[in-house]
């Protein structure tokens, strides 16, 4: 009765559509439309791809199983969830509260610049590419942006669950997968569209090395928004009813094809704007903001102007996705926990977030000390305040917070439970290959992989030890 009356007040998702488009909103996001392509480019096409593919299942749909039953059986936030046995486990939530907080502050700003990129190629200004370095350095401009996304995002989850967060998936979700496909099928038929696919599908497993592998785990784990407790947040809304494991199943599938249809999407774009020579693209941040406007322009001014306004809109739609569900996880927390009104909470926290993320925002150039507040233990190589809060978040404190969800569920929460939650929705669970299969990775893989990636990280960002560097010039 006391939980029934509870749950009327936290609200949740109507049912398993509402929570896959969220939960696959949440996952899809800027690390498939923006990340996603300059890994496979910097990591020699399709060899990325096919590693990535293994990280998704092997080692992140057990995480994202394990997130999704924390939550539901907990019903709680992210932070009280882990309080079922020992107390003294939440710091694993707590760590995950803080990331997520880091996370936004900087994620809300790329969202920004993505926003933008619509208005300024509706105007026709196509040279935006050219003038990246000046953009993202127009403080009074990004900070428009970029407030305004925080808007937008603090108004959904200030909503709700069902009437914010899932009414906002079951719109955008759609409206970007037709998107998409509407551009692939334009891009197919530009010239040297085969030379960009061609690059994409066929895997030269010559081009992976240890770095590649280490990157492909890194993105398959933030992609999917595994490591903070966002899935645990939004398992907490999910009917007793549903079954996870097909749930996490669908988000997994989800998320890796919307990555799949983006690199179809922008190879040919690419392929097209360098007339076919593909030997030599550069990947990083540069490959979506700088390189495709320049092929946009190519394909004519009224059609480029359409296409690529819409491919920027498609882009901020799947960011929209992903910042309410960082916000939502520090939102579920204060509201839970320390019972306080979500309007007021999330007006509060998106200021918050907001104002912190000002500091990453002058760190592109504007400000000579941010743009360079640190260098490693043993290089001259500096590094600006949005490198170091992504660096802390997430890439440590994600594989961290992954490692303590899995040891909570071995040692904490244990099997027992665990496999009760699961059985709800799913009677047959116990006994199925899916049991095994799960047990194993959490049991063997998952503690290694992740203890590994937190390990290298450690290493490489803030010591300046690039220990694959060193073992595949040995080797
Ligand atoms: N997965 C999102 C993306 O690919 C980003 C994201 C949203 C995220 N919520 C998260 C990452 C929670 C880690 C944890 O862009």
């Amino acid at each position: 009765m006391a939980d029934s009356l509870s749950n009327k007040k936290r609200g949740g998702f109507t049912g398993r559509m509402g929570f896959i488009l969220a939960a696959a909103g949440s996952a899809i996001g800027l690390g498939n439309v923006w990340k996603f392509p300059f890994e496979v480019a910097d990591g020699g096409g399709a060899a990325f791809l096919f590693m990535y593919l293994i990280f998704c299942f092997v080692f992140c749909l057990p995480i994202m199983v394990s997130e999704i039953s924390i939550g539901r059986a907990a019903q709680r936030d992210a932070v009280s969830a882990f309080e079922t046995g020992k107390k003294s486990w939440n710091v694993v939530g707590k760590l995950g509260v803080l990331s997520a907080v880091l996370v936004l502050s900087f994620y809300n700003i790329v969202a920004g610049w993505a926003l933008g990129y619509v208005v300024e190629i509706l105007m026709g200004n196509f040279s935006i590419g050219e003038e990246f370095g000046t953009y993202i350095n127009d403080i009074a401009k990004i900070s428009l942006y970029a407030g305004i996304f925080m808007l937008l995002t603090a108004y959904t989850v200030s909503k709700g669950i069902s009437k914010g967060i899932e009414r906002l998936s079951k719109v955008l979700m759609p409206l970007l997968l037709s998107l998409m496909v509407i551009l692939i099928l334009y891009g197919f038929f530009l010239p040297h569209a085969g030379a960009g696919l061609k690059y994409y599908l066929i895997p030269n497993f010559a081009n992976i090395s240890l770095e590649v592998i280490y990157n492909a785990m890194g993105q398959a784990f933030f992609s999917l928004s595994l490591g903070l407790g966002a899935m645990i947040t939004y398992g907490s809304y999910l009917p007793k009813n549903e079954n996870i494991v097909h749930a996490s199943a669908f988000v997994v599938l989800a998320d890796v094809g919307i990555a799949f249809l983006a690199g179809l999407m922008i190879f040919p774009f690419v392929a097209h704007l360098n007339a076919g020579d593909m030997s030599d693209i550069s990947g990083g941040a540069g490959l979506i903001f700088v390189t495709l406007p320049g092929g946009f322009e190519s394909l004519g001014p009224g059609i480029g102007l359409v296409v690529g306004s819409l491919f920027f809109l498609l882009l901020s739609f799947a960011a929209l996705t992903s910042t309410v569900s960082l916000l939502e996880i520090p939102v579920a927390y204060a509201v839970d926990k320390l019972s306080i009104s979500r309007k007021a909470v999330v007006w509060f926290l998106g200021l918050f977030v907001f104002l912190l993320g000002i500091p990453s925002l002058l760190s592109q150039g504007d400000s000579a000390f941010l743009s360079a507040c640190l260098s490693y233990l043993n290089s001259s190589e500096s590094r600006s305040f949005m490198d170091i809060i992504e660096h802390i978040s997430s890439d440590t404190f994600l594989p961290l917070g992954g490692f303590g969800i899995v040891l909570y569920v071995l040692f904490g929460w244990r099997k027992k439970r665990f496999h009760a939650e699961l059985s709800q929705g799913y009677p047959n669970y116990v006994g199925s290959i899916w049991q095994r299969y799960l047990d194993f990775s959490l049991a063997y893989l998952c503690p290694v992989i992740l203890s590994l990636m937190v390990l290298l990280t450690i290493l490489d960002r803030f010591i300046g030890i690039n220990v694959l560097k060193i073992l595949t010039d040995a080797l």
